[in-house]
């Protein structure tokens, strides 16, 4: 039994491989293209019995059942590229604030909302660069979720559809303080967590609490290049957040940095203000809760560096739009008496990038 074709016109594919991908109409439902079969429907041992060639086709006859199924030439060629997500961080564009130098990915509302190439172009933003700002995003009450739905779905939580941020008399996160807080990610409580946030802002009329966005995918390609140790440590480490109110009880426990089962990364949950302190259980030692904190602080000290943090201000009307897997986001702290208020919501990046998808079906390629 041969694990691969040597049939150059099979560019070496597994007979199982192959079998998986028939799509005659015993295989695959014809109307949605969903497989018909389990692999446990499948002989065992699938070989390749004969190969023939016809024009842009490729007839293969398969053992030890017979079974026929034809492939176009153009499938058999595409099998060796893999099609991923493009949530790791392949498939990102790693930043630096001075890579802005010349400008933030930005649009206005209206052309964003009236042009299809517009809306691609940004959407291509948020997934390559993490991020893009909205301007002129009319300054309602609930248009933040207007603005979600243009990219994908709301994520409803305990906190609803929306949520104010602006200072409260009792509040519930510093998130409605005048406090500055440092870089962070939403809801790491949560799993799944958020995977997109939007901020809009209703005003801003204090001085203050500016806005600042680091790539935390960079800060970590960053820490693995410089402490390798601290990188693995924060990758292997399982941390709990949690959050508590009158009515919500929430925890999650994941690596700090989040990788794919290649090792790319793939995820960032970093907020000091929901972390719990470390407990390791029985097995873990308090050498490595020492050696845990002391990467946690190699990695937020990198989250800080100056030429890592974007700095601006979100003007009324602007809409910051981020990977909330990925980018972390501060404030500079306020005068709690002046008038500041952004309203929130949270959506999906997988709808995203099926929107971003459909965009681009129409035959038009954004860049
Ligand atoms: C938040 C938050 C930032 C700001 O509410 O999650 O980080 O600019 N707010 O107030
Ligand atoms: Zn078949
Ligand atoms: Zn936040």
């Amino acid at each position: 039994m041969k694990a691969a074709s040597d049939e150059p016109v099979l560019h070496g594919l597994a007979p199982i491989v192959l079998r998986d991908g028939c799509d005659c109409a015993e295989c695959r439902d014809s109307a949605s293209g969903q497989r018909l079969r389990s692999i446990t429907d499948l002989p065992d041992q699938v070989s390749v019995t004969r190969t023939s060639v016809k024009g842009r086709s490729v007839e293969v006859i398969f053992g030890p059942d017979g079974h026929r199924a034809v492939f176009s030439r153009q499938w058999l060629a595409e099998q060796h590229s893999a099609p991923e997500d493009d949530r790791t961080e392949d498939a990102k564009r790693l930043w630096a604030a001075s890579d802005f130098a010349a400008g933030r990915p930005a649009q206005a509302w209206p052309y964003y909302l009236a042009d299809e190439m517009s809306r691609a172009r940004c959407l291509a933003a948020l997934l390559r660069d993490g991020f893009f700002v909205l301007r002129g995003v009319p300054c309602h009450q609930g248009m933040v979720l207007t603005v979600a739905g243009s990219m994908g779905f709301v994520r409803e939580t305990n906190y609803g559809r929306l949520f104010d941020v602006r200072v409260e008399a009792t509040p519930a996160n510093l998130a409605f303080t005048g406090l500055p807080i440092a870089p962070h990610t939403d809801n790491p409580y949560r799993d799944p967590v958020p995977t997109v946030q939007l901020l809009h802002c209703l005003s801003s009329a204090v001085l203050g609490g500016d806005s600042g966005l680091v790539d935390g995918f960079k800060a970590a390609a960053r820490l693995r290049a410089e402490d390798p140790a601290a990188f693995g440590i924060l990758t292997r480490t399982p941390v709990t957040f949690a959050y508590s109110d009158a009515t919500a009880e929430l925890r999650a426990t994941r690596p700090m940095i989040g990788t794919d089962p290649r090792g790319r990364i793939r995820e960032v949950r970093f907020n000091n203000r929901s972390m719990l302190p470390l407990r390791l259980g029985r097995e873990g030692s308090s050498e490595e809760a020492v050696a845990f904190y002391a990467a946690y602080r190699a990695f937020a000290e990198m989250t800080i560096r100056p030429d890592l943090m974007l700095t601006f201000r979100l003007a009324p009307g602007d809409c910051v739009v981020f990977d909330n897997t990925r980018i972390l986001h501060a404030r500079t702290g306020f005068a709690a008496t002046g008038q500041r208020h952004l309203q929130g919501c949270y959506a999906d990046l997988d709808g995203v990038a099926s929107t971003l998808a459909v965009l681009q079906r129409k035959g038009r390629n954004p860049r």
